[in-house]
């Protein structure tokens, strides 16, 4: 075989056999395929497409060339979710507790937060003396026992998507929903887990920024999953806003807690209950509707048992669980800055991106890979899109342990806001569910 012929022939859209797809995959992790050979095929695809066969085929390689993670000595479906990055996404400890308490079992492993996005690992970071590296008995161990581990996700775990990823990185190949697709579900396929939820995020503060677009990368996801043997589903959510109130680690961990005290922010807490019951809804397939799961997520949140599943998973893994009930643990920044209106009227959008960057520029976020965060840095917002403010009112409080951090965020912040006369039309923050 040779890289050239099947180079051509994904420009000619011409179909790939399995065979031919494997040999891309692991011989350009070994090394044999050189980058300039793998970009052409990167670039074939993007503009060609790949049919449903060869996009399963080949995520499914890139999730081979590591380790694929063995859960099977955990009793009953596992079930994982993924999101596809947002601001202010602090969902997955508050769905997986929920999960948990409802008796799913959540084996998952999160990444950290990259540009204006935040990530699980290093919201619970935040968390004095909680650690996110077990080894793989202890996971399966805390898993059994609980029903709730969350770890960072090992460098073993597909690298020929982390070699692929660098690539599209620098021959502007990343925007194509066959090449996100299998990136994502390679990791996810690699995780084990039986039945996956995906949260695709649409709008400003999201990869996606049509809806068009993001049913397109759900259903794609969708279908790599099933077509490898998955259970699946997924929801597409507004992230045309940021979620809940709070970005930024120890705050967004504050707010995950609140929320397991029955007292969240109403958008957030109902895409936890979405999701957590579509979760449910695929672990107890056939015995429960999607409706009797989300009265068992409603109930397992009200009830406080959601709450005692994170307490749980505190405890083993090491954390100073007394948080649950005493946020001070968490810390707070030396400084802090009320942002004010500029002028009377309806925040008619933000722009959620530009949210996130503000909450980097105050040490919340990472802009690259070796960056330190300040944990206790971030934004709590008191106004969002569809509130009214009057010119000089507080709209969102600052905090950050460097004080000269303030005038370039509150800028950055002030400008993603926008405020007009008319109260704009709010509609659900779950815009579409495909299951
Ligand atoms: N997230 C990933 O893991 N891969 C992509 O290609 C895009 C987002």
């Amino acid at each position: 075989m040779r890289m050239y012929d099947l180079i051509l022939k994904k420009r000619r859209h011409e179909e790939l056999r399995e065979e031919e797809i494997q040999y891309i995959v692991t011989h350009y992790v070994d090394g044999t395929i050189p980058d300039y050979q793998m970009s052409a095929f990167l670039m074939a695809v993007m503009l060609q497409g790949m049919t449903h066969r060869e996009l399963a085929t080949f995520t499914m390689a890139m999730a081979k060339s590591g380790t694929i993670v063995d859960l099977s000595a955990i009793d009953g479906v596992k079930v994982d979710k993924h999101s596809t990055g947002g601001v202010g996404d602090k969902t997955t400890l508050i769905i997986g507790a929920i999960v948990a308490a409802c008796g799913g079992k959540v084996a998952k492993m999160s990444g950290r937060g990259l540009g204006h996005t935040g990530g699980t690992i290093d919201k619970m970071e935040s968390i004095p003396g909680l650690t996110t590296t077990l080894t793989e008995e202890d996971f399966i161990n805390q898993v059994n026992a609980i029903g709730l581990a969350v770890i960072g996700q090992s460098d073993t775990i597909a690298p020929a998507d982390k070699k692929i990823y660098a690539l599209r990185d620098v021959t502007a190949t990343v925007d194509s929903i066959p090449l996100i697709a299998s990136s994502i579900m390679s990791k996810k396929l690699a995780s084990g887990a039986d039945a996956i939820l995906l949260d695709v995020k649409v709008g400003s503060g999201a990869f996606m920024k049509t809806l068009d677009e993001a049913r397109q990368l759900a259903h794609a996801m969708v279908d790599i999953g099933c077509a490898n043997g998955r259970t699946m589903g997924a929801v597409i959510t507004d992230m045309d806003i940021p979620l809940g109130r709070s970005i930024g680690n120890a705050l967004e961990i504050k707010e995950v807690i609140e929320t397991l005290h029955n007292g969240g922010p109403p958008d957030l807490t109902h895409e936890c209950l979405v999701m957590a019951a579509h979760m449910l809804a695929m672990v107890h397939k056939g015995l429960h509707t999607y409706d009797e799961c989300f009265h068992m997520a409603q109930n397992a949140l009200e009830s406080g048992m959601a709450r005692e599943s994170l307490r749980a998973m505190i405890d083993a893994q090491g954390g100073d669980s007394r948080v649950i009930d005493d946020v001070t643990i968490l810390g707070e920044a030396q400084y802090s800055y009320a942002v004010t209106a500029p002028a009377s009227g309806y925040i008619t959008h933000m722009n959620t991106e530009q949210c996130g960057i503000a909450a980097v520029m105050l040490g919340a976020g990472r802009l690259t890979k070796d960056s330190s965060i300040d944990m206790t840095a971030g934004i709590v917002m008191q106004k969002k899109t569809g509130d009214f403010v009057e010119c000089g009112e507080v709209m969102a409080i600052l905090y950050a342990d460097d004080a000269s951090l303030f005038e370039k965020a509150t800028d950055t912040y002030v400008e993603a806001v926008t405020i007009g006369s008319a109260a704009p039309i709010m509609g659900d923050i779950i815009l579409d569910q495909i299951v």
